[in-house]
């Protein structure tokens, strides 16, 4: 039985240098200032218990500001003059002016990268190579955003002819764009929108999710200092009360938003106007894993482990049902509680897989899965699966699962991993043909002929066939994108520059006279679009 009791410690036992002092956040950025709120706050309490006597304590790390409609609205106005009709400083800016304060923002970021981390752990549980990952791996994205960019515009600094006309062919800003990101990457997957957005000319409005907002505090200072007055600005608060009214003003220009296709389409109804409004959106998955009677057994374990349970199953690239071939189920499924059993529990910086889940009720919803499955004849089929205590759930392995239980098709977003047995390659395909989603799926076997009779069917109903692999998001240059309910717009470093931004072009016919204005116009640097600078 596992000691769920010695995963929590006492204050005293946590490494002094991931010790946190509470942060009370007063500050939101608003047209290049950072005011203080007065209004009433948002407590945080962190998914870290610690042990007090014999009882627990919720750890208290801050509080944010719990904004009203009014301040909401500021920031929004802030944004709609910084962007002034495209008329604004940003959105006219040369791309190597932007560029350069990129660059400022991405040093200034990296000075904060220990504040981040410590509080990625304290905030959403996350471990510490994970965090670490995180901020890394955002760094990467922004450099690769700038090297994209750079491109984008090299091919664009040239004219082209074609029937008598001559054209410049540009990427032009949107407008104001509201970027909201997730819980479970809260600075990687909203800086994959926040970035693109600001580096293609639009200006911001941003909240960040319900959890993961104190981590962002540490970077206002330097979103202030590097990007011109009103660029970009901060909302914090309740949805209803916050974003709700600025989408009806219909100001809003993109919608960007990381999280479920419920939230999102609750708040895009609200703006007036539908098709002014565009929409970038990166939503729920319920990727399964297929596992053929073929697959290097050892393999398919490997990485359905870190595909179902990486960061306790709470990504939207997570594996959250696996298909196994009736003829190396038993295989399969012993040599995979072996692997879960493995996997140690305990606080973000202790080396460990499985952390505390910072959702309230998470824990709760997770026994609601495996107490629906237990009743309709799966099993707990992992020692101590489903043992849980305060925010720890100990990963549960449920088999067999059937389709009328609701781990079947619900996405449950945490330590809970279904498993179905086939042995007609007919269910796997009739489940992700019937699903509501399409993000993506992993193959495990080692038959080419069997895995290329998949390939076909798959790719058409999914976005991403991973091959004796685990679903992921990465590399960030590949395209990161759904079907159906997933998703709406692709995201790859690349890709996100041209849905933040819009093709605009400057034209004329071939004549003596547009010859010599779009010559005296290049030549004298007149405009900052119609320009053959070559950005080295
Ligand atoms: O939550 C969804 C993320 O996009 C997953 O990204 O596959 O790199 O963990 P990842």
């Amino acid at each position: 039985m596992r000691d769920l009791f010695a995963v929590f410690k006492e204050k005293n036992e946590i490494p002094e240098q991931y010790r946190i002092e509470s942060r009370e956040q007063r500050e939101y950025l608003v047209d290049g200032k950072l005011k203080t709120w007065e209004g009433s706050c948002q407590e945080v309490l962190s998914p870290i218990y610690t042990k007090v006597g014999d009882g627990y304590v919720q750890e208290r790390i801050g509080s944010y500001p719990l904004m009203d409609e009014t301040t909401a609205l500021e920031a929004l106005d802030a944004a709609v003059k910084a962007y002034d009709n495209g008329k604004g400083i940003w959105p006219t800016m040369t791309v190597e002016e932007r560029i350069f304060c990129m660059y400022n923002f991405l040093q200034k970021m990296k000075e904060k990268r220990a504040q981040v981390v410590n509080m990625l752990m304290w905030e959403i549980g996350k471990n510490l190579a994970d965090s670490e990952k995180e901020f890394d791996r955002t760094v990467e994205y922004i450099e690769g955003t700038i090297e994209a960019l750079k491109d984008l515009d090299r091919v664009s600094s040239r004219f082209v002819v074609e029937q008598g006309v001559f054209a410049q062919i540009r990427r032009a800003p949107l407008g104001v764009v509201l970027c909201m990101g997730p819980y479970n990457y809260p600075l990687n997957e909203t800086f994959t929108t926040l970035i693109p957005a600001l580096i293609m000319g639009n200006t911001v409005v941003m909240k960040p999710a319900k959890h993961g907002v104190l981590l962002l505090e540490p970077l206002l200072e330097a979103f202030r200092d590097s990007f011109p007055q009103g660029v970009i600005n901060t909302v914090y608060g309740r949805g209803r009360v916050v974003i709700g009214p600025l989408m009806a003003t219909g100001k809003i220009d993109v919608f960007a938003l990381i999280g479920s296709a419920t939230a999102a389409n609750s708040i895009e109804i609200q703006h007036p106007k539908l098709n002014r409004l565009k929409t970038v959106y990166g939503l729920g998955a319920k990727n399964p894993g297929i596992i053929l009677e073929d697959a290097d057994i050892d393999l398919a374990v490997k990485e359905c482990i870190s595909g179902s349970l990486s960061y306790n199953g709470q990504r939207c690239t997570a594996l959250k049902i696996l298909f196994i071939h009736e003829k190396i189920a038993d295989e399969f499924i012993w040599k995979f509680c072996k692997a879960v059993e493995a996997l140690k529990i305990g606080m973000p910086w202790d080396g460990v897989a499985i952390t505390p889940l910072p959702e309230e009720g998470k824990v709760e919803k997770m026994m609601e899965y495996v107490t629906d499955a237990l009743e309709r004849g799966a099993a707990i089929v992992n020692e101590n699966g489903g043992t849980h205590l305060n925010s720890i759930f100990s990963p549960a392995v449920l088999y067999p699962v059937q389709e009328d239980m609701r781990i079947y098709r619900e996405e449950q977003f945490g330590p809970v991993v279904p498993i179905v047995p086939f042995s007609d390659i007919s269910v796997p395909i009739r489940y992700v043909e019937e699903s509501e989603v399409g993000q993506q799926v992993s193959i495990f076997g080692q038959d080419y002929e069997c895995i290329s009779k998949l390939i076909d069917p798959m790719v058409n109903q999914v976005c991403r066939v991973n091959i004796n692999s685990q679903c992921q998001r990465g590399p960030d240059t590949f395209p990161f994108t759904g079907r159906k309910d997933s998703a709406d717009g692709t995201l790859s470093v690349s890709d996100a520059l041209r849905v933040f931004s819009i093709r605009t072009l400057v034209a004329a016919k071939n004549t003596e006279l547009n010859r010599k204005v779009l010559s005296e116009i290049t030549k004298n640097r007149k405009s900052k679009f119609l320009s053959t600078d070559y950005i080295f």
